[in-house]
Formats: structure tokens, sequence, C-alpha cells
């Protein structure tokens, strides 16, 4: 029991370093990858395509050959990993119960979000583990939509469930719009190195199947699926997702997407009636969800997440049925002991972060949302301002769990 784990140990040391960055304030601005292209990207992407055109066609011998140079990374980025057994909700001894192409379930982990809410810390820590293949936000080819229901909800679900399960052959949608959307592809670290090692050979569907059934843990954020369409993945057994809704109080959520560029033209993403409508109707699921998959399901405000990060983090890879190692348990004390005593002026700015909206917004703005949100308020634990004065001052979140 004395060896350190490799996984417990770069999981932990990924989680620290996620913390360390969040105290450093780049979690100051939640999502920013999440849409705007860089100019480097734009012309990697011409090149891409052009280099599509001259080898489209990848032969199995070189798929195979890649795979397997794959395969063996992993086997040993997971030498060390301890399997959980019987102790946890999930029952794994071996690499081979976790890869599907052993015919195993891998461990599965699900964000439901929207735009702006936190989820790039999040999505950090689940993507930190080095056998983590991250389908990233599914749904891009959306663009900016919710979806809340017919008739774009069957589309999305099949696609979400086509990449858990690793199957590509009916996603060329998803696949064609990856080429001049290289953000599709470029945060699944895993895999964007062989996509420029071999240029096109992501959009050769047979290779992506074959890649993505060789990782133990597969991650997915979706910003654009509400949960009333999303928790018909819990109810797909054989897939045992595990899902966390991650949400954020909708004057932070708002005056963040104020700055994005891609936002205003979209009612779904600027509208504060839609943004709480769908907060609400979260939030009915989720009490019955929570019921229903209390192993699989879980909640976390980002506000809550932000001001105490270690222990959520704890609490995460417990639900996902992970023990923090004590010797990793140790080492996260220590370093967040230090960040916390050495440099407490980060710690503070870190932990004011989701709540630059009250300098940042003007008391009418924020009385507007307060009027259109106040169900939405009430049902999540944020407590209105009362005046100009009140608002930069206040704590806009109560000590709050929910109420099943
Ligand atoms: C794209 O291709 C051109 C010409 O082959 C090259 O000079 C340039 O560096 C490439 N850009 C990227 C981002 O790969
Ligand atoms: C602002 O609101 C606070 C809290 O409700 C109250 O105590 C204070 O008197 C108000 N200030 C003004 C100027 O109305
Ligand atoms: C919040 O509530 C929990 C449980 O209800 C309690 O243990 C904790 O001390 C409370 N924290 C504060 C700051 O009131």
């Amino acid at each position: 029991m004395s060896r350190i784990t490799n996984f417990f140990g770069v999981l932990g040391l990924g989680c620290f370093f996620s913390v360390l960055l969040f105290f450093n304030g780049k979690y100051d601005s939640p999502s920013m990858h999440e849409m705007q292209p860089s100019a480097a990207f734009l012309e990697a992407e011409k090149n891409i395509t052009t280099a599509v055109e001259k080898h489209d066609d990848f032969s199995s011998e070189i798929i195979n050959k890649i795979i397997d140079k794959q395969r063996k990374i992993i086997g040993n980025d997971m030498k060390d990993y301890q399997y959980p057994n019987e102790e946890y909700s999930v029952s794994v001894r071996k690499l081979e119960d976790l890869v599907m192409e052993k015919n195993g379930t891998p461990i599965r982990s699900v964000i439901v979000t929207t735009w702006r809410s936190g989820s790039t810390f999040l999505g950090d820590i689940l993507n930190a583990h080095p056998a983590n293949y991250d389908h990233y936000e599914a749904l891009l080819a959306f663009d900016i939509v919710q979806i809340r229901g017919p008739p774009l909800a069957e589309k999305a679900l099949k696609w979400v469930k086509d990449l858990l399960n690793c199957e590509y052959q009916d996603l060329d949608e998803y696949i064609d719009y990856g080429r001049p959307h290289p953000w599709v592809f470029n945060h699944n670290t895993n895999l964007w190195k062989h996509c420029q090692a071999h240029k096109g050979v992501c959009y050769n569907h047979k290779f992506l199947s074959s890649m993505c059934k060789l990782f133990p843990f597969q991650s997915m954020k979706l910003v654009r699926l509400r949960l009333r369409i999303a928790q018909e993945l819990l109810a797909d057994e054989k897939l045992a997702v595990r899902i966390v809704l991650l949400v954020r109080d909708p004057r932070g959520i708002l005056q963040s997407r104020k700055h994005r560029d891609w936002c205003p033209s979209s009612p779904d993403c600027s509208d504060p009636a839609l943004t709480c409508a769908d907060l609400v109707s979260d939030y009915k699921v989720a009490v019955e969800l929570l019921k229903k998959y209390p192993t699989r399901f879980k909640v976390i405000r980002y506000e809550d997440l932000s001001l105490d990060p270690y222990k959520h983090v704890e609490e995460l890879y417990k639900f996902y049925g992970l023990n923090l190692h004590p010797k990793t348990k140790t080492f996260l004390e220590s370093h967040t002991k230090t960040n916390k005593g050495g440099v407490s002026s980060t710690f503070r700015n870190s932990a004011t972060a989701p709540f630059h909206w009250r300098t940042e917004l003007e008391f009418e703005e924020v009385e507007e949302i307060q009027q259109l949100c106040s169900t939405a308020m009430k049902y999540w634990g944020y407590v209105p301002a009362s005046n100009a004065t009140h608002q930069k001052e206040f704590n806009p979140v109560t000590n709050y769990t929910l109420k099943l």
C-alpha cells in the first residue's frame, strides 16, 4: 500500500496544477476556449484541409500501427493504477474491464452545463489523467442554441451516445464540421497528437473508433443540451455514464457572456429569461435524478467549487469511484495550504473570480436579471442584491444543499 500509484499521483498532480492555475486567476473567465478560433487555428485548418485532399485514405496497416503504439502507451500509463474492486459503485479489477476493445466499460464522465459556467476548470480535472479520451463539447456543430426538445434532441442524443460508444461510422457530419473547426478535436490531447502527426487521419471514422476504444477514461462536456434531454444518458445502463450538473449564478453567467461576440445574436445565449428558464428546468430534473441515480448523478455550483476547490475535487474523486490516495492527499493538502498561507492575496482573488459581476454590472442590469430570474435564484440558492451599494459588498451565495 505504500507505493504511490501512477494514476493517483498524476491525477493528483493534474488537480494540483489545475488548482494552482485556478488560484492564479486563469479561471477568471471560464470556458475561454469554448468558441473562438484564433488566426493560427484558421491557418492550420487550411493546411489540414489541403493535406487531407492528398491523403484521406489511410491503409488499415498505418491505422493499426498508430493504434498499437497508443495501446502500449496506455498500458504503461495504467501500470500502477489501483483498481477499486468492489469497494465503490464500480467493479473493476484490471485494465481490460475498462477498455471497450476488450468488451470492457470505460469510466465515462459527462458535465452538463451552459456557456460561461466554469466548465473549463472542471473539465481539466477530468482530463488530467494521461489515459483519458476527451470528447470535449460534442455538439459544437449545433452552433449557439440550447437543445430542449424536438426536433434537435434526437439527433443530439444520437451523436452523444455514438461518441460515448466510440461509434463514429454515422458521425460524418460531426467529423466534417471538425475539418474547418479543429477545436472539435484539439482539446482531446491524446487524439490531437495523432491528428497532427498524420494529417487527415482524424477524419477517418475507422481510425477514430479504434482509437477511442483503447481508453479506460472518457470525458465530455455538454453546454447545449438541457438536463431534461441529457437524463436519457443515465437511463442507458450499459453506458454507465456519470453526470455532473454544473450550475452558476445567472448574474455571473450573463455578465461573462456579454463579452463574447458569438453570444448576443442568439437569444438562447443572451436573453436572461431563457437562461433562467433553463436553470429552473434543470433544477426540477436534478431533484428527480438525485433520487433516481444517487451514485451516478451529482450537482456542483461553480461558486462553491471556486471557494473550496480542494473539498470539491475530493468529493468528485469519490463520485467517480476513485480513492484519493493518502500520499496524494498529503501532497495536495500541503500545497493548497502553502498557497493559502504564502500568497493569500492570490487565494482571495481566485475566490472572488465568480463574483466579478458584482463590480462589472450596473445595478439596473442586475435588477433586470433578478426580476426575470427570481425563481431560478431561489431554487439554486442565490441572494438578490438590494441596491448598488449592497451589490458591491454582499455575499450572493447561501449555504445551500439541494432539497429533495
Ligand atoms: C501552413 O503551410 C505553410 C506552407 O506549407 C507553412 O509555411 C505554414 O507554416 C503552415 N502553417 C501551419 C500553422 O501549420
Ligand atoms: C441597501 O440595501 C441594504 C440591504 O438591504 C440596506 O441595509 C441599505 O440601507 C440600502 N441602502 C440604501 C442606500 O438604500
Ligand atoms: C453550512 O451547512 C452545513 C450543513 O448544514 C454546516 O455543517 C456548515 O457548518 C454550514 N456552514 C456555514 C458557513 O454556515
